[in-house]
């Protein structure tokens, strides 16, 4: 077999066979394969897509590339949640405590933030002393012990994805459905749960803009996982605005912290409580209905912010910070951005406040990039809000000076501002079973 031959017959518009896909992938992981020719497939596949059963053996090939996490010493149904990357995004830190709550095992592998998109591993580090690396026997005996761990993905997990998303990153293939559905996918199946509830942005600040392509991506994912056997439900979910006020690191787990309280911003604390109660259902909890009830109990009663403290206990973080978050470090600079005139917000290019927060230091322009864990930006408007000239939009918070004149620069380019209220948006725009 060539890969050359390979890449012709793409280019052309052909369909791949599962051994012409196992080839690739294989030549992927070994590195017997240059880069040239990986990104040479990828942007095929850009333009001229794949067939369901070539998106399945690339995710299935994928999954196989590395070690696979052997998890069957964890007692009782599994369960994870995935998103598929957005802006204020930390329903992580709020739906694990709440489903595991419940005795149902939540083993979180989770990223690190990418592009303009945050990551629930860099919000973990937030926390001081979290250890977001265990062994695999800590991870197992913390999740038999308090039924959950989040930890970031190892090297040797799914690595053909690692190689794949870093050439993709640089040769303008990221946003293709087939390439984007098999990284996701081959990582999740590689992780072996027993139920997948997987959260696919759509808008602005989503790799997907419209809800046609987020729900076409939703369907092949479902489909996906419910070839290799898992339970699987897909929500279409709103990243035309950021979810809650909070873009940032610790200034989102503050954020998470307070929704465990039962002071959270109404719309992310109902993304939370959706996918908690999808999670708890497929795990044999009960109706959507019920679950839902039980999601917005453990909130009520404490017993999710209890889990998410025994769990950052657990892992070396320190739980001073989340029993009490002023405690968490500020950063040295803040600085209030004024709406230049009054008027509704119409719109904001979501994709634009995460790359100002990223310009703030919160997240990394290159991957040896140190994160500034106190940077971000707390919102004050959003879509849909009045606000008077001169009124704060929102606050910017930096331990570099010189990046909040950048930032503010961004944030006020990204913001549309006019004098009819915009129609409100959906925060759910659908569910795929
Ligand atoms: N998240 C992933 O893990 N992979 C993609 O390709 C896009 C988002």
């Amino acid at each position: 077999m060539r890969m050359y031959d390979i890449i012709k017959k793409k280019r052309d518009g052909g369909e791949l066979t599962t051994e012409e896909i196992k080839y690739f992938i294989g030549g992927v992981t070994d590195g017997s394969i240059p880069d040239y020719q990986i990104s040479a497939l990828c942007m095929a596949i850009y333009f001229r897509g794949m067939t369901q059963r070539e998106t399945c053996d690339l995710t299935f090939a994928v999954r196989d590339s590395g070690e696979k996490v052997d998890f069957s010493a964890i007692r009782g149904i599994r369960v994870d949640k995935h998103s598929t990357g957005g802006v204020g995004d930390k329903t992580s830190l709020v739906v694990a405590p709440i489903v595991a709550s419940y005795g149902i095992k939540v083993a979180k592998m989770s990223g690190r933030g990418l592009g303009h998109t945050g990551g629930t591993v860099d919000k973990l580090e937030a926390i001081s002393g979290f250890r977001t690396t265990l062994s695999d026997a800590e991870f197992i005996e913390q999740v038999n012990k308090i039924g959950l761990a989040i930890v970031g993905q190892s090297k040797q997990f799914a690595p053909a994805d690692k190689k794949l998303y870093a050439l993709r990153d640089v040769t303008a293939t990221v946003d293709s459905m087939p390439l984007i559905a098999a990284s996701i996918m081959g990582k999740k199946l590689a992780a072996d749960d027993d139920c997948i509830v997987l959260d696919v942005k759509t808008g602005s600040g989503s790799f997907m803009k419209t809800v046609e392509k987020s729900t076409e991506l939703a369907r092949i994912m479902v489909d996906i996982g419910k070839r290799a056997g898992k339970k699987m439900v897909a929500l279409i979910t709103n990243m035309d605005m950021p979810l809650g006020y909070a873009i940032g690191n610790s200034l989102e787990v503050i954020e998470a912290v307070e929704t465990l309280r039962g002071r959270g911003p109404a719309d992310f604390t109902e993304v939370c409580i959706t996918l908690s109660a999808h999670m708890l259902s497929l795990a044999g909890k009960g109706t959507y209905e019920e679950c839902e009830k039980l999601a917005r109990t453990a909130i009520e009663n404490g017993s999710a912010l209890n889990k998410l403290v025994e769990t950052v206990k657990a892992q070396g973080g320190d739980s001073a910070l989340i029993e009490n978050t002023d405690n968490f470090a500020r950063a040295k600079y803040s600085f209030a951005v004024k709406s230049p005139m009054s008027g509704y917000i119409l719109d904001a290019d979501t994709e634009a406040y995460g790359l100002a927060s990223l310009a703030l230091g919160a997240g990394r322009n290159r991957a040896d990039d140190v994160i500034d864990y106190s940077a971000g930006i707390i919102l004050r408007k959003k879509t849909g809000d009045f606000v008077r000239e001169g009124e704060d939009i929102a606050v910017l918070y930096s331990n570099n000076e010189s990046s909040l004149a950048t930032a503010q620069k961004q944030l006020l380019s990204a913001t549309v501002i006019g004098s009819e209220k915009p129609q409100a948006e959906p925060l759910v725009y659908g569910v795929i079973k």
